[in-house]
């Protein structure tokens, strides 16, 4: 399929989505969010990508928010139902790969969203990350005021959200909302070789870790830790795990099949 608002690309075994309106650093209007969520929907299906990555186009932006001027004339109900299960901020939260953000400028309100909705954070040391909605007379509506207390504390996204204030890069390293901060020059070197490395890995453990891990996120310990044994049982049914044993034992590489 091809798209216009954004650029995918396609590395080996990792693929790059591009956000790709930098005149307006990377503001999300609905064309991108459609756009990206298409995009997912095709990367999902094939089976020759195992991470896949998203980024704004250029050093400014990852993406300064959702595009604020489309707010205007917008009806409860329209944003009721914009923000729902389908949102964009929720197909990148279930898509079942692993999704890296990597944030190489402004990453705020609906940007900062859409990174938390990621699963790993790579900034560069220009970044800078906000809730600003509050400075718009309105609040944030694409997860931040739940996904943010959970990776940094109820106290410090309370001041994120109320004040509306931007934080550095290395600020938001500190607090547990960036967990990977690089120079500016090697963000998208040191972010593929963490995709590279985690996409050399058997493809169906990758997916079972990763539910498990998500699954922690809304469970209580006891029903995590039964979902975890469920999956760790499921793992063992694979022809990857009996590889993994086997090449230990013959001190070889692994050679993964993904089932
Ligand atoms: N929605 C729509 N357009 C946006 C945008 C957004 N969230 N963020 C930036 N833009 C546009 C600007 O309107 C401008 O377009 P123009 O050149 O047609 O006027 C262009 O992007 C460049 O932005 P500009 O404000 O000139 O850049 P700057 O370097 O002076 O300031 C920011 C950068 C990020 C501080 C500023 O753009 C900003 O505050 N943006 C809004 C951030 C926000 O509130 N996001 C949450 C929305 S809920």
């Amino acid at each position: 399929m091809g798209y216009d608002a954004i650029l995918l690309e396609r590395k080996t075994a990792v693929a790059i989505i591009r956000i790709n309106r930098p005149d307006k650093l990377n503001a999300m209007n609905a064309k991108v969010k459609e756009e990206i969520a298409a995009a997912l929907g095709e990367l999902e299906k094939d089976d020759t990508i195992r991470v896949a990555v998203i980024t704004g186009v250029g050093d400014k932006a990852f993406v300064a928010g959702a595009d604020i001027n489309e707010f205007a004339g917008k009806t409860p109900i329209d944003q009721w139902n914009a923000y729902g299960p389908t949102s964009l901020y929720n197909v990148v939260d279930q898509f079942p790969k692993p999704l890296i953000a990597m944030v190489n400028g402004y990453c705020l309100g609906g940007g900062c969203e859409l990174a938390m909705a990621c699963d790993i954070r790579v900034a560069s040391e220009n970044a800078q990350f906000g809730q600003p909605e509050i400075n718009i007379g309105i609040i944030p509506g694409g997860g931040g005021s739940q996904r943010l207390p959970r990776l940094v504390g109820l106290g410090k996204a309370l001041e994120l959200i109320l004040t509306g204030d931007r934080i550095p890069a290395s600020e938001a390293h500190r607090i547990g909302l960036v967990d990977l901060l690089v120079p500016h020059g090697d963000l998208e070197k040191r972010t593929l070789e963490l995709a590279e490395k985690i996409a050399s890995k058997s493809p169906v453990a990758v997916r079972l870790a990763k539910a498990a891990v998500k699954a922690s996120v809304n469970l209580p310990l006891d029903q995590g830790l039964r979902q975890e044994r469920s999956l760790f049982s499921v793992v063992f049914s694979t022809e990857d795990k009996e590889e993994g044993v086997k090449a230990f034992q013959e001190k070889r590489p692994p050679q993964w099949k993904g089932r």
